[in-house]
C-alpha cells in the first residue's frame, strides 16, 4: 500500500515529524486546572512542517518550512492559531507547486527555478523586540510577522542598513536598556568565515554593524551578551565551499579541531576581540547564561562531546555516544594565555532557559530538559529519536538539581519563563509536551509550572485542539509588550 503525499520514510518525516500541513485557529481552548490570571500574554513558537514533498530523500527536519504558532492567554482564556511563515522559499515554491530546494543548505543541489531565491525558511526561533515580532533561521535574515494574525509582513533588513546576509536566530535583549544584539556568520556568502556584529537601540534601529572573521567558518548557533562583553563560540563543524560545490553536505564536524572563545567589550570595536582556544571536538548549541566578573567571563552553556546531531555525524563519519552537561567555561581577560577554566554544572541536557530579566547578570537559577531513563520514549522525533521528558531547576551556586519527568510516551519542549507580580515569586514555566498516541500520532498539552517548584507538577494543562510538529524554540510576550505592538 503506497501512503500519499509521498514523503520520505526517515525519521525527519516519522513520527512527531509527520507533515501535518494545518493553518488554524481555535478559541477558548479546554483548560485543565486554573490558570493564574497574570499569565497574561502569548507564547509564540516556531515549528517546522514542510510545504511540499522534499526534492531528495535526505531532507531532513531542519530544512523543512517554518510556522509560526501562537498561543495567546488572557485571564484564564486560551486561544490559539499557526500559519506558514512566507518566506520568499515558502511562495517560490508555491508558485511552482512542488520543492525547488535540495540538500540541506547547499545551493549547489537545488532546482534552477530556486536561483536567486533565498533559501532561509525562518524555522527556528520567533522573537520580539521594539514592537515587532520576528521568525529566524540563521542562515537568512528574519521574517516580520503579524503578532496579531500571524501574516508575514517581510523580510527584516532594518530599512536597508544592514548588510550582512545572515543573522542569528538566538539574539539577546539587554533586560534593562532594551538592547537587541545579534551576530550572523557567512554574513558575505557561503562558507565564509565573515561574521558580522550588530547592535539594535531600544528603538528598533540598527546603531552598528561589524565584521570579523573567525578562526575558521562554523556553525555559529548561539552567542552571549553580559553587562560588559559579547562572546563568540566557534566550534569545529564546519563548512567548505569546494565541498559544497560538489553536492556535499553542509557541515562535517571536525572532531581533532580546537573550539575557539571570542570575547570583546559589547560597545567595543571587533579589532578588540580576544579569542581563547578550547578544548578539541566538543560542540555546544545553546547558552543559558554569561556574565562579567571583574576580568573574568563566565559562559555556561550545554556542552557536548560531539555534535550532537545524527544528521552531521553521520556526514562526518562518527559515532560517539551522546554526552555532556551543563558546564560553565570562565575566561581570564588579564590571562588569555591561561585558557580556559571549567566547571561541570550539570547532567547532560539541552534548550536552557533562564529568567530574560537575568541576561548576561550574575544569576541563582536556570532551567533546562534532559531525559529521564526509567520514563523513556523512545521515538522518531528530528534530528534525534530520544524525547526529553525531563525537565530541571539548576542552582547556580552549587549546581544543586530539582527535577520534573513523566513519561513513557511524552516528550518535552522547551518552556518559556513568565514572570509573577509578586517578587517574592518565581514566576511560571509554560511548557509544551508532545503526547505519543501511536505511529504519526500526537496530542499536545501546555504544562504550566511553578517555576521554583517544578517538582509538584503543573498546576494547569491547556489541551491544544490540534498538534502541530514538533516545536523547535519559544518566546514569551506579555500583553504591556504586544500592545505596544508596532505598527510601521
Ligand atoms: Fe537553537
Amino acid at each position: 500500500m503506497s501512503i500519499s503525499p509521498d514523503y520520505p520514510d526517515t525519521v525527519h518525516y516519522l513520527g512527531l515529524n509527520r507533515p501535518r500541513h494545518i493553518e488554524a485557529s481555535a478559541h477558548d481552548i479546554y483548560v485543565e486546572g486554573d490558570i493564574p490570571e497574570e499569565i497574561d500574554g502569548a507564547f509564540f513558537r516556531a515549528v517546522h512542517d514542510p510545504a511540499y514533498v522534499p526534492m531528495r530523500s535526505d531532507d531532513v527536519v531542519l530544512s523543512r518550512d517554518g510556522m509560526v504558532s501562537k498561543i495567546e492567554f488572557k485571564r484564564g482564556r486560551v486561544n490559539c492559531g499557526i500559519r506558514y511563515v512566507h518566506t520568499d522559499r515558502f511562495l517560490a515554491e508555491r508558485k511552482a507547486g512542488r520543492s525547488l530546494f535540495g540538500r540541506y543548505r547547499n545551493p549547489y543541489t537545488n532546482d534552477p527555478l530556486a536561483d536567486g531565491v533565498d533559501g532561509t525558511v525562518a524555522n527556528t526561533t520567533p522573537y520580539y523586540h521594539a514592537g515587532r515580532l520576528f521568525m529566524s533561521k540563521e542562515d537568512g535574515l528574519p521574517y516580520r510577522i503579524d503578532p496579531g494574525t500571524l501574516e508575514t509582513i517581510g523580510k527584516w533588513n532594518y530599512g536597508g542598513k544592514l548588510r550582512s546576509e545572515t543573522l542569528t536566530a538566538h539574539p539577546k535583549i539587554d533586560p534593562d536598556t532594551g538592547e537587541l544584539f545579534l551576530f550572523g556568520y557567512e554574513a558575505n556568502g557561503l562558507a565564509s568565515p565573515t561574521v558580522s556584529y550588530c547592535v539594535v537601540s531600544a528603538e528598533g534601529e540598527l546603531v552598528s554593524e561589524q565584521w570579523f572573521d573567525a578562526p575558521y567558518c562554523a556553525l555559529m548557533h548561539d552567542f552571549a551578551i553580559t553587562g560588559d562583553h559579547a562572546i563568540f563560540t566557534v566550534y569545529p563543524t564546519k563548512a567548505d565551499l569546494a565541498r559544497l560545490k560538489e553536492g556535499g553536505p553542509h557541515w562535517i564536524h571536525d572532531q581533532n579541531d580546537h573550539c575557539w572563545i571570542g570575547v570583546m567589550p559589547r560597545y567595543g570595536k571587533v579589532e578588540e576581540l580576544v579569542w581563547f582556544r578550547g578544548p578539541v571536538g566538543v560542540h555546544s548549541y545553546h547558552v543559558m547564561n554569561a556574565f562579567t566578573e571583574g576580568t573574568k567571563v563566565h559562559l555556561d552553556q550545554c556542552m557536548a562531546v560531539t555534535n550532537l546531531i545524527p544528521f552531521i555525524t553521520q556526514d562526518s563519519g562518527l559515532d560517539i555516544p551522546v554526552d555532556g552537561g551543563l558546564t560553565r567555561w570562565t575566561m581570564d581577560l588579564a590571562d588569555p594565555e591561561a585558557g580556559i577554566a571549567e566547571w561541570k554544572i550539570g547532567p547532560f541536557g539541552e534548550m536552557p532557559l533562564i529568567v530574560p530579566a537575568d541576561a548576561g547578570k550574575a544569576y541563582d537559577r536556570g532551567w533546562y530538559l534532559t531525559v529521564d531513563p526509567t520514563k523513556i520514549t523512545m521515538f522518531q522525533n528530528g534530528p534525534g529519536e530520544l524525547l526529553f521528558n525531563c525537565l530541571l531547576r539548576v542552582s547556580l551556586a552549587d549546581g544543586s538539581l530539582e527535577s520534573y519527568s513523566e513519561g513513557p510516551g511524552l516528550g518535552f519542549n522547551e518552556p518559556v519563563h513568565v514572570p509573577a507580580r509578586d517578587p517574592g515569586h518565581g514566576g511560571w514555566l509554560l511548557l509544551m509536551v508532545d503526547r505519543i498516541l501511536g505511529e504519526g500520532q500526537v496530542a499536545q498539552e501546555v504544562w504550566i509550572l511553578e517555576a521554583d517548584a517544578i517538582a509538584k507538577g503543573p498546576v494547569a494543562k491547556v489541551s491544544m485542539p490540534f498538534a502541530t510538529c514538533e516545536q523547535v524554540h519559544g518566546t514569551w510576550v506579555p500583553r504591556a509588550r504586544l500592545d505596544q505592538h508596532c505598527e510601521d
